[in-house]
């Protein structure tokens, strides 16, 4: 039985790092761990141009506490205005790294998403010549369709469709919750890949709703049936270099949460690594965590692979079960599970 395991420094390719207080109680726990993440644009308003993204970033960098290094890799927020000059000079200054589609209404300040796709074809089309990833919430918002079937819908409806009209655009599927999305990556081309994240591959619907109902474990896109729960597990640990981590770390305070209409999202950044390898160990692929936490993803979004190792041994960590923030506390996810690995 392996007692320690040595790992590339993982990054996040999917973060909700919020903005005031809350960055600055939730980025010391991203930064102790991961060496870059891909920062999500969805705070209010959105982080849209490229100046949005710099003072972002200069926020960001504020908050960090002194002697923690750590490199947020920005986004854009994709809208029906969005001008392709400024994303193509955005990404040329090295500042972006991907632009982000969310679906007008389909999750947390998703307000200013995409309604109508065809308004951003000039968008893409410059975004498929410069190299540029789109990163997707894949889900539709069509009231008519069942929430566990959006993300489905949305590859037919709207992502296949995109990626026939762009065939150059490279696109990550984020936080995929499917068979169906697991099967399209994997029968897609070097231009596509998807994150996964830790609550999924721990969370089936039940955890949600069998016996009462939990409001740390609703997320979006929802936790789907356990069929599903366990081709995530597959795709995570099979060594397909088109799979990677994105934990989709999303903060939000216990106050808005446990609402008659509570906010989507799990705040895994503290105990994700801990929870990851207990996974991968109960598939029997230790020796696929580093590819999924750390090559994978700089590999698509063409940036070096960390030089620096970290540790995990066979110690039991010990999490508390929330963190306190000037907002409030903040519920960390509980994994049921006994943990048995420490970074
Ligand atoms: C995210 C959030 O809170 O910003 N929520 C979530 O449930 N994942 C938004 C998102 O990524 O959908
Ligand atoms: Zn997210």
């Amino acid at each position: 039985m392996n007692q320690s395991l040595t790992i590339r420094r993982p990054d996040d390719w999917h973060l909700h790092l919020r903005d005031g207080e809350l960055l600055r109680a939730v980025l010391p726990h991203t930064a102790a761990h991961f060496a870059r993440a891909i920062i999500m644009p969805n705070l209010v308003p959105p982080v849209v141009t490229g100046a949005d993204a710099a003072a972002y970033r200069d926020r960001i960098m504020a908050a960090l506490p002194e002697g923690m290094v750590f490199e947020p890799l920005m986004t854009l927020y994709l809208t029906e205005e969005t001008d392709p000059e400024d994303v193509a000079a955005a990404q040329a200054s090295g500042l972006v790294k991907a632009v982000k589609l969310y679906p007008a209404g389909a999750t947390t300040n998703s307000a200013s998403g995409v309604t109508d796709f065809d308004r951003v074809t000039g968008v893409l089309e410059k975004m498929a010549d410069i190299g540029l990833p789109l990163c997707t919430h894949g889900e539709v918002t069509d009231p008519s369709v069942d929430i566990f079937d959006r993300e489905a819908v949305f590859i037919d409806r709207v992502l296949d469709p995109i990626r026939k009209r762009h065939p150059g655009l490279r696109v990550v599927m984020e936080h995929i919750t499917t068979s169906d999305a697991v099967d399209y990556v994997r029968e897609g081309n070097e231009n596509l890949a998807a994150t996964i994240t830790t609550h999924h591959l721990v969370i089936n619907r039940n955890h949600i709703l069998a016996g009462g109902i939990r409001p740390h474990y609703y997320c979006l896109p929802v936790a789907k049936r356990e069929r599903h729960r366990l081709a995530l597990r597959a795709a995570a640990t099979s060594g397909n270099a088109r799979f990677f981590l994105g934990t989709d770390s999303a903060p939000h305070t216990d106050a808005n949460k446990l609402l008659p209409c509570g906010c989507a999202g799990c705040f895994t950044a503290p105990n994700t690594l801990s929870i990851l390898a207990e996974v991968f160990e109960q598939e029997g692929a230790l020796d696929q965590l580093e590819g999924f936490t750390s090559i994978n993803g700089p590999h698509f979004y063409r940036l070096p692979v960390n030089e620096e190792r970290v540790a995990l041994t066979r110690t039991p960590p010990s999490f508390p079960d929330h963190i306190e923030t000037e907002e409030g506390p903040v519920t960390l996810f509980d994994p049921q599970m006994p943990l048995n690995w420490s970074l």
